[in-house]
């Protein structure tokens, strides 16, 4: 395995923030040059350096994407940390639901392989049973990732037995996915609340539409502050007036945006969009 020099991997970490925002620390080389050396032959250059050589061009695109999937971080699980799907449950849909016309509109912003946005979905189907006539509108879940490999999972909605085992209760699993040659296939009722699209973090929000809530749940910790500030200040223009955001277990916006109030909950913390904020 080509080894990546100190200068090659300075040139690999500009690249890698410029093109989607993650800041790989000063300890990294061992996963850069393992990762890295895969896609080497992949796309059969002849060694590590000729392949950043390209990448730095910045012209090869199908170069670019397979670059920045090999390195995200894609662990997620269903129902991940319980929590925000409690208070989605018990204290979002509750009161979006009041008088409510216009669809329930939902973004699960770093989706990975799909596990929280079908556990958004999973959590609506659940309030509309226990809850007969009370929401008397759709909820619409758009699911965006920057990993097409990722998004492709997302979409088949098919999961081998130890993803479909993290986090979802047997109970879940005979409701929402039937086994077929062992693997469990989500059912239409949960599929068809969401709609899976690729989407950079670090670009436009334009086309996205406004959103009640937004889930965007560890995926900020890979970014600089700066960024950070530029996401949430651009994720708040995207709620509807006092719509809530949703952030990882050890991430919050204080200290890089004021546009959100935090909300102690007996079920936990949640950000809203602050009265009057203009941005
Ligand atoms: C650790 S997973 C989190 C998945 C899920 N939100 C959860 O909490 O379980 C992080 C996800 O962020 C995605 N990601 C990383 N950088 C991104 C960017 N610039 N734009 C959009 N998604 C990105 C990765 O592809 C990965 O699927």
């Amino acid at each position: 395995m080509t080894q990546i020099s100190k200068q090659e991997y300075e040139i690999f970490r500009d690249f890698l923030e410029s093109a989607c925002g993650i800041v790989l620390g000063e300890n990294k080389h061992y996963l850069v040059t393992s990762r890295l050396n895969k896609l080497t032959h992949e796309f059969s250059y002849p060694d590590l350096g000729a392949m950043l050589t390209e990448l730095k061009k910045n012209k090869n695109n199908k170069l670019k994407q397979r670059v920045v999937d090999a390195m995200t971080t894609n662990e997620t699980m269903w129902f991940r940390d319980k929590y925000p799907f409690e208070m989605l449950q018990q204290i979002m849909l509750p009161e979006l639901a009041k008088n409510r016309i216009k669809p329930i509109r939902i973004w699960s912003a770093a989706c990975s392989s799909g596990q929280e946005s079908y556990s958004i979905s999973m959590t609506s189907s659940e309030f509309q049973m226990k809850n007969p006539g009370v929401l008397k509108t759709a909820v619409e879940i758009v699911a965006t990732d920057i990993s097409p490999s990722m998004l492709k999972m997302a979409k088949d909605a098919k999961y081998d037995k130890l993803s479909i085992n993290r986090g979802l209760t047997e109970e879940r699993r005979k409701r929402f996915f039937k086994e077929e040659e062992n693997q469990w296939v989500a059912n239409a009722d949960i599929c068809k609340r969401v709609r899976f699209t690729e989407l950079n973090l670090t670009g436009s929000y334009a086309l996205l539409g406004k959103f009640d809530i937004i889930f965007c749940r560890n995926v900020l910790i890979y970014f600089s502050s700066e960024l950070k500030t530029d996401i949430l200040v651009r994720m708040a223009k995207t709620l509807n007036p006092r719509g809530f955001i949703l952030l990882g277990g050890s991430e919050s916006p204080t200290g890089y945006c004021d546009a959100f109030d935090m909300v102690r909950t007996p079920l936990g913390v949640l950000y809203r969009l602050r009265e009057g904020w203009r941005g």
